[in-house]
């Protein structure tokens, strides 16, 4: 498995790239066991319906180009796709949307997904620091993260009870647990994701950053709606 992750990483560098694609990047964190999306890349219009179909509506589609960084700034993200006229119409969009952001780019493909329902949003990440190495970043997604900055970090590798404690610390646990009759999260599935994230990481150092944003938290599981992996500069 680990096999695939070093094919991935290597297939990046050779073509210069430090920045892996959404699927190339969630096929990482897959390998390490952790949830995302049901997703295929999609090369056509006719190939983006069908795929659909198997995924089962609704349906995310996100542009997979090595020269859009922020997928949904490009105008290349539509979500809850609901028929096969929705997806025709959300390929010609993010097409002309993609090219009037970025001008001429290299088309990878259309990453088609799985539509992940309403939950509570949280964020996985990690940044290497100059003297501690991989810090693990933990917080609630949206404007708990961005506003508020209600996280907890923890130096790589860390034990289950670490994954504990950085859950339990921050501000917004109780959002967590649930309020007002709400069901708790499903804890034990976010403390896998920051076990397995913490093993990728110390397994494979070519890896700079990483985020999960966000994973959409269930009662009963989790999803990684989104995956970002940066590689470090050979
Ligand atoms: N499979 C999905 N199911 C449900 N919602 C999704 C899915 N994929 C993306 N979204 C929603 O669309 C938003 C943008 O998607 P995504 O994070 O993949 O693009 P992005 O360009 O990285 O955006 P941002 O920079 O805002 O994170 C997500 O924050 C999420 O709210
Ligand atoms: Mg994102």
């Amino acid at each position: 498995m680990s096999n695939n992750v070093d094919q991935i990483i290597q297939k990046a560098l050779s073509e210069n790239r430090t920045l892996l694609l959404e699927p190339e990047a969630k096929e990482v964190v897959k390998a390490y066991g952790i949830p995302v999306t049901r997703y295929k890349v999609a090369k056509s219009l006719e190939e983006a319906v069908k795929y659909a179909e198997e995924i089962k509506y609704p349906v995310v589609m996100k542009i997979v180009s090595r020269d859009v960084v922020h997928k949904s700034d490009a105008g290349g993200v539509k979500v809850n796709l609901k028929n096969a006229e929705e997806v025709k119409k959300a390929y010609r969009e993010i097409e002309e949307n993609v090219k009037k952001a970025v001008g001429n780019y290299r088309f990878e493909g259309m990453i088609i997904q799985e539509f992940a329902p309403e939950g509570r949003e949280v964020i996985v990440g990690m940044t290497k620091d100059p003297q501690f190495g991989p810090a693990l970043m933990f917080g609630l997604g949206g404007i708990f993260v961005e506003v508020l900055k209600d996280v907890s970090f923890r130096v790589a590798p860390i034990t289950r009870y670490d994954a504990e404690e950085m859950i339990r610390e921050i501000k917004g646990f109780p959002i967590l647990q649930g309020v007002r009759g709400q069901k708790p999260v499903d804890m034990e599935a976010i403390i896998n994701i920051l076990l397995n994230v913490s093993k990728l990481v110390m397994e494979h150092p070519e890896i700079e950053e990483l985020d999960l944003n966000p994973i959409i938290a269930y009662p009963d599981g989790v999803k990684t709606v989104d995956a970002r992996i940066i590689l470090s500069k050979q």
